[in-house]
């Protein structure tokens, strides 16, 4: 990592986030799928943290088990009262001692950072200066702290309500995010005062506090886009907007066909292969890979699921969690798979459920198949060997096995093991009488003439 600089990372997640109306807190909402929290985590260590400390409210077990189950080397500090964000640093002291490099701080709830901004960030102090803070052009700067340049150099950084006439005519807006020299980091932090008109310890205040001591302090900048925070859920939904418009940009520079993008909605984690198709209105939830050449086709719903090379899913197909397609399994519509391994070739083209089940290669499952894997207490599987058909409307009836080329014959309901090459069929026989309908026919037409006489 960048010249073998140590590096420390704080994420401030002490935010009240009473504006989400919600009961969760704020920084445990998601985006694509993952944390707020999460994003910031994962963007850190893409940066190259080699320890990453949470800072949290008090009463905030959530958001402390939450980064521990992201990343079990996380560190919780507390922060018992707020009392601004450079007060919110320093509960991070303990590790600030340890002495790093490089020490990032991020904000928890602006989950759009990429790694490359902060790693731009650090390139900043390895090359000399003591403070880099992130700086965007405001559309609307209210609000915002503000970057006051002089000579190229950034001077101060001056919060809105202490700014005067003049300081909020700037729009070069202050986006939180700073990274700090770790030799002089907890003297410039613990030199900050709260005379101002909160009463507050800034954070942006390690600005003038370094440059009293002639320290460098340098200023970068990042689209407004990428440095958007969550506050509300309008703010939220924008967020996931712009992280969709990423996500897709991204799929398709790496080769894959989106026929209409803002119709496709990915997860943080979602990997698409190369001259993979995707038609419109597809959702992939966490944990999904495509492989090269397969084709989702539209209104599929797809999670913690696998698809192979050259196979192909929907139009309206779901895959749940467990589903592991091989190369050229073909998915029809209506066909729901969970937990099922389904070999080379396999097909289930229409209105099917697999659920806790293993299909060999090349086997057909026809339409209207369901495994029938719970009894409403255990889960059961069932297992189909190679080259097998499975009729249509048959229940295969879990624990069961249907092995290798066996063929289960339309409308079964399969209760026990089905050997090799066999045919099974379980269901009543058929019958048929000669001239049945014609009598009926004629005897329920005259049983009808005669209730409407004695009606008249
Ligand atoms: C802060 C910046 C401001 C910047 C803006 C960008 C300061 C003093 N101001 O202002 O220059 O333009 O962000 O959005 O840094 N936090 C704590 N403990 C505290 C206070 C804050 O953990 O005691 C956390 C919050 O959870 C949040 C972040 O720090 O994640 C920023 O706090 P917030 O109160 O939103 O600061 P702003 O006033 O928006
Ligand atoms: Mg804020």
């Amino acid at each position: 990592m960048q010249s073998g600089r140590s590096c420390l990372a704080i994420i401030l997640a002490a935010g009240e986030g009473t504006r989400m109306k919600s009961l969760r807190p704020k920084v445990l909402h998601e985006v694509a799928g993952r944390s707020l929290l999460g994003h910031a985590i994962a963007s850190v260590s893409a940066a190259g943290a080699d320890a990453i400390v949470i800072v949290i409210g008090p009463d905030r077990p959530e958001v402390a088990a939450e980064a521990k189950a992201l990343l079990p080397a996380a560190e919780i500090a507390i922060q018992q009262e707020r009392r601004g964000t450079a007060h919110a640093v320093l509960a991070a002291r303990e590790a600030l001692a340890r002495g790093y490099d490089d020490v990032l701080v991020a904000f928890a709830d602006t989950p759009l950072l990429r790694p490359e901004t902060y790693q731009a960030m650090r390139a900043e102090l390895a090359k000399g200066s003591q403070i880099a803070a992130l700086g965007f052009e405001a559309r609307d700067p209210t609000g915002y702290g503000r970057f006051v340049i002089e000579g190229g150099a950034l001077k101060a950084i001056v919060e809105h309500k202490d700014a005067s006439e003049a300081e909020r005519a700037i729009t070069l807006c202050n986006a939180g995010l700073m990274a700090l020299e770790g030799r002089d980091a907890l003297a410039i932090l613990d030199a900050i005062g709260n005379a101002n008109a909160q009463n507050e310890y800034y954070l942006t205040d390690a600005v003038a506090v370094a440059r009293g001591k002639g320290l460098k302090t340098v200023a970068l900048t990042a689209p407004e886009s990428e440095v958007q925070g969550v506050n509300d859920r309008a703010q939220l939904a924008s967020v996931e907007a712009e992280f969709q418009r990423r996500k897709r940009l991204e799929v398709m520079a790496n080769g894959a066909t989106l026929i209409a993008p803002e119709t496709v909605f990915f997860s943080h984690d979602t990997r698409i292969g190369r001259d993979v198709l995707i038609e419109p209105n597809v959702v992939f939830g966490p944990g999904v890979s495509v492989a090269d050449e397969a084709v989702i086709h539209a209104f599929s719903h797809l999670e913690g699921a696998e698809v192979g090379p050259q196979a192909s899913v929907g139009p309206y197909g779901r895959l749940r969690p467990g589903a592991k397609l091989g190369r050229k399994v073909r998915i029809g519509n209506f066909v729901e798979i969970k937990a099922a391994d389904l070999g080379e070739g396999v097909k289930v083209n229409h209105l099917t459920y697999v659920g806790d089940a293993s299909v060999g290669p090349n086997s057909n499952i026809g339409a209207g198949t369901i495994t029938c894997n719970y009894d409403g207490f255990l889960k059961s599987r069932t297992t189909i060997g190679a080259g097998a058909f499975v009729g249509s409307n048959s229940s295969l009836v879990a624990p069961v096995t249907i092995g290798d080329g066996a063929y289960i014959g339309s409308g079964s309901v399969i209760t026990r093991d089905v050997p090799a090459d066999a045919l099974a069929i379980g269901r009543g026989r058929q019958v048929e009488r000669e001239g049945w309908a014609r009598n009926f026919r004629a005897e329920a037409q005259e049983m009808k003439k005669n209730a409407a006489k004695t009606k008249d």
